[in-house]
């Protein structure tokens, strides 16, 4: 893609109601912008800088944006520069008024509270919307287990998809409060859901206890150092909770490393569900595109037999 259609690409998505990705420069498919990310908080454009790089073209295209920006629907522009010691946000365009507060916007009629520039993450990983929509369209009366919730928004859109009962857990204590501020601002069908802080790994007899679920999401980080490590403990994980699985249950087993392929969660699950069927691997959307399918957001789905 030629750098100068970027201006384009943000504009043809705008003005949006929805918080999404409107440039995913990591994908590698746009020359220049590799370490280049943007997204739209309505109403704030959120440009992430990944690497100290030549910034002559994304300056000049944030300012041909913000000379149009009340038309896009845009008050503010900030740019996180995340290479940069303790992720400063400098304020390119309009105030500061959306930096540090909590600021709630709309993902498929869905309400979440976001935080831009309180830390790295906003509280929304908007790369997971497909995810999230096929949670949505096929969590109806399923016992739904949201492993790694962080804040939860797998588990919302579950509970607003007529989820029999939504388990989420997470060991980050804020992230599971925000994911309950989440739910509160929602008015979902499900009534049975359940909100863990602490360590998976010491609540594996809860859990259980909890189950049996038709539907368990996991999506673990990569790495993060004692916590967990998919290398090292994906395979011990599914291994522990195998027996809360109900027959037919679902897998929705999320790998976010650019250095692993679908290929390692096949092997995976053959091992552990030698039974289990592979279904699909969710699509990223076309906003998403990659250089390299097999290194993106991986979102696989495996059956288990009756
Ligand atoms: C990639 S984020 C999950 C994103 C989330 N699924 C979503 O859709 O927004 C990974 C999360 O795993 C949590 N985590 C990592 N190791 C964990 C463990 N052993 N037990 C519980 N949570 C863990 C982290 O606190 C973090 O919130």
């Amino acid at each position: 893609m030629e750098n100068n259609s970027v201006f384009n690409l943000i504009v043809e998505s705008l003005p949006s109601s929805q918080a999404k990705r409107l440039v995913h420069g990591r994908g590698g498919v746009i020359k220049g912008w590799e370490q280049i990310n943007i997204e739209v908080y309505p109403p704030v454009l959120w440009v992430m800088v990944y690497q100290s790089l030549d910034e002559t073209d994304l300056l000049k295209t944030l300012n041909e944006i913000a000379s149009q920006a009340q038309g896009l629907g845009i008050e503010a522009i900030y740019i996180q520069r995340r290479f940069q010691k303790d992720d400063p946000v400098e304020v390119f365009y309009g105030s500061d008024a959306f930096i540090g507060i909590d600021h709630r916007i709309i993902e498929d009629n869905l309400s979440y509270w976001v935080n831009l520039g309180r830390n790295q993450n906003t509280g929304l990983f908007l790369d997971m919307s497909e995810g999230r929509a096929w949670v949505k369209a096929n969590a109806q009366n399923k016992h739904v287990l949201n492993l790694f919730s962080y804040t939860c928004s797998l588990g919302i859109t579950a509970a607003a998809g007529y989820a029999s009962s939504v388990v989420n857990i997470d060991m980050a204590k804020g992230a599971i409060k925000r994911g309950q501020q989440n739910l509160a601002l929602n008015d979902v069908p499900c009534v049975s859901n359940t909100f863990i802080a602490q360590d998976i790994f010491k609540m594996i007899k809860k859990l259980t206890q909890k189950g049996p679920y038709d539907l368990l999401i996991a999506d673990p980080p990569s790495f993060q150092s004692k916590a967990f490590d998919v290398r090292r403990d994906y395979e011990k994980l599914l291994t522990k909770l195998k027996p809360s699985l109900a027959p037919n249950a679902q897998l929705m087993l999320c790998l976010n490393s650019p250095a692993l392929t679908p290929d390692f969660l096949h092997e995976l699950v053959e091992r552990v569900f030698p039974q289990a069927q592979f279904i699909t691997r969710i699509k990223n959307p076309p906003v998403l595109a990659d250089q390299n399918e097999e290194h993106s957001l991986k979102v696989m789905l495996y059956q288990l037999p009756a």
